[in-house]
């Protein structure tokens, strides 16, 4: 099965953002990811729910919504209404994480109300794995970050490798169906060593879009 690709819209022309969603549509990506930052948790400020809605009916592609606020139990219900698939919230903004999880899941899908909202939990680069040991049963996405969040373009730190191969060994442990993502730094050169480490999903912002040709940078992330 081929790598899924995940384009980050954090690297698009956000005057053009609906065209640019549109073009992802028209590519072989399998998600669009849409990173929410609120100027604490992170020290930049990028998007919220209503931008969200706007661009939704541009994409029938799963909206993967990462959080990088403070407090996401307070915003869940209106990533929901905006048309979130996939949430993901932060393992160090949440202290009752099991709860907030669960809330999560408890969500329909306004895109399809057979479905439930899709979770997913995201870990910095200096926490250490053992937060996801009671909680990886729960969720569909563990969200391995390889920069420290807040901007596009930064450099992929290395020691997170051996971090992405202990996630996969805790899932195949437990012989969980959760998938990998990795966000941050991701490129075609450090791409293969990413996936043989146990990524299944690869979140690209900068790799994607500062190219002239977005279907073929998916693509060729994509025949990897
Ligand atoms: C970083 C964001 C990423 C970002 C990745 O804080 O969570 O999704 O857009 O951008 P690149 O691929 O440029 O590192
Ligand atoms: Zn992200």
């Amino acid at each position: 099965m081929s790598i899924k690709i995940a384009p980050s819209i954090l690297s698009a022309d956000f005057a053009k953002l609906g065209e640019e969603v549109k073009k992802i549509d028209d590519s072989n990506a399998d998600y669009i990811h849409i990173d929410v930052m609120d100027g604490c948790f992170v020290p930049n400020i990028t998007i919220g729910p209503n931008v969200i809605s706007a661009i939704r009916k541009y994409s029938s592609l799963p909206f993967d919504v990462h959080l990088m606020i403070n407090s996401p139990r307070n915003h869940i219900e209106s990533f929901v209404n905006a048309g979130a698939d996939i949430i993901t919230v932060h393992a160090e903004a949440e202290v009752h994480l099991e709860r907030l999880i669960k809330k999560i899941k408890s969500y329909k899908n306004i895109n399809d109300e057979k479905k439930t909202i899709q979770v997913g939990v995201s870990i910095v680069p200096s926490t250490p794995v053992n937060v996801l040991e009671y909680i990886i049963h729960e969720l569909d996405i563990v969200l391995i970050m390889t920069v420290n969040p807040g901007f596009g373009g930064q450099e992929f730190i290395h020691s997170q490798l051996e971090k992405i191969s202990s996630v996969k060994e805790m899932i195949q442990d437990r012989n969980l169906k959760t998938q990998i993502s990795v966000d941050g730094g991701v490129s075609l050169s450090n791409a293969s060593e990413i996936i043989k480490a146990g990524a299944d999903i690869l979140v690209a912002g900068s790799a994607i879009f500062k190219t002239k040709d977005i279907k073929k940078a998916i693509d060729d992330f994509k025949s990897l």
